[in-house]
């Protein structure tokens, strides 16, 4: 039994801020930011939360797979930026879309979120533990992004993207994933809740000495850039070795989107084209484990995607993390229809 998906969803905020808008807050520019990222805008939350963004996202992703809330056996929430501690930002989902037969429950591993959010569904399902899940990248990373850090906050932006999952007969495709938690001081957020105002007094004070800047994104970029085009190329030919899949029979490569120069550097690794490797970070910044279910979701709206055609989904990030998953596109009613 393997896991395909049977439809996808996003929700981008309307708001957006450029470079130029960026350039207003930090000492930076426009040709800087295009040149070391790829990012020209990014689209940031007003009136919604991760959870609004994820339930939105859901329901298009339903609405394109023909599937009912009711059908849900797993709804899975892949963030680091939930709006609250408690609930978890897939009960809040479940609550949003009624589907009360659901197993809920979020998953934290950063920009390598959605990999591991299907991998676990793609484990649920293959097991026989449930046939229908939805599985949500959703991220309000402008909440956790230091404003006078020109190091990050050229970089992320704000989004939603899911997919829904169904059990079915196919070729299972094993993923493959590491972590290194000896480098977790690349790319670090410490957190606010005990001193935001969330807190009813019984958390620990923040203490003095603190300098604000922990409790926001802080990052290594030289070290992430070097680890992410070093073990991404590995993790996606570990992963064709292990399933016997030649980079001849790959369609797409869909890559987490952090920057251009880093999709460039994986395609010149793996020796294939960049045609291959869809890239929308120039809309969208780096927004964590909502960018590859966005960028699938665009692709599979603009009728890209067809039946048969073999995907690498990648992701790397804090933790830090990486994975590969292979997964053959099958059931998309966009595509059927055509
Ligand atoms: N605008 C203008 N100058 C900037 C700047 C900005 N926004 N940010 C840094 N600089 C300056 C630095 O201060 C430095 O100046 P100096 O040489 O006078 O000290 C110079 O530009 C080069 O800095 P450096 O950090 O070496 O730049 P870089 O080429 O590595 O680019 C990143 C910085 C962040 C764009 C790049 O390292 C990167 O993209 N890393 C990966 C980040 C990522 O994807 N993270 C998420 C992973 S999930």
């Amino acid at each position: 039994m393997t896991a395909t998906i049977c439809g996808t969803g996003s929700y981008i905020p309307s708001y957006t801020m450029d470079n130029n808008d960026i350039a207003r807050l930090v000492e930076t520019s426009d040709e800087w930011i295009r040149e070391r990222t790829g990012v020209i805008r990014r689209h940031i939350i007003r009136d919604e939360t991760t959870v609004s963004m994820a339930a939105e996202a859901a329901k298009r992703a339903l609405e394109d797979a023909g599937v009912s809330p009711e059908e849900l056996d797993l709804i899975l929430v892949s963030t680091i930026s939930s709006n609250v501690i408690l609930p978890c930002a897939a009960c809040e989902v479940q609550e949003r879309l009624g589907a009360p037969r659901a197993t809920c429950f979020d998953l934290s591993a950063a920009c390598t979120g959605f990999i591991l959010a299907y991998n676990t569904a793609f484990a649920y399902l293959n097991s026989g533990f449930g046939k229908t899940a939805l599985i949500i990248g959703s991220e309000s990373l402008s909440n956790l992004t230091n404003w006078k850090d020109r190091r990050t906050c050229i970089l992320f932006g704000d989004g939603a993207g899911a997919a829904v999952l169904r059990a079915e007969e196919g070729t299972v495709y094993l993923p493959v994933t590491h972590s290194d938690g000896r480098k977790g001081e690349a790319l670090t957020c410490k957190s606010r809740h005990d001193y935001n105002g969330l807190s009813d007094g019984h958390c620990r004070e923040r203490p003095q000495d603190t300098p604000d800047e922990e409790y926001y994104m802080q990052m290594d970029g030289q070290a992430v850039f070097k680890f992410a085009v070093k073990s991404v190329p590995e993790v996606i030919n570990e992963a064709l070795e292990l399933n016997h899949v030649s980079s001849g029979e790959i369609s797409y490569y869909i890559l987490h989107q952090a920057n251009r120069r880093i999709i460039e550097a994986v395609a010149r690794r793996l020796g294939e084209p960049m045609e291959k490797f869809p890239v929308n970070l120039q809309e969208y910044g780096n927004t964590s484990s909502a960018s590859i279910p966005i960028l699938l979701d665009e692709m599979n709206r603009e009728g890209k995607l067809r039946k048969g055609q073999k995907l690498v989904l990648a992701g790397f990030g804090a933790g830090l993390t990486w994975g590969a998953s292979i997964i053959e596109w099958h059931r998309c009613r966009t595509n059927e229809i055509k």
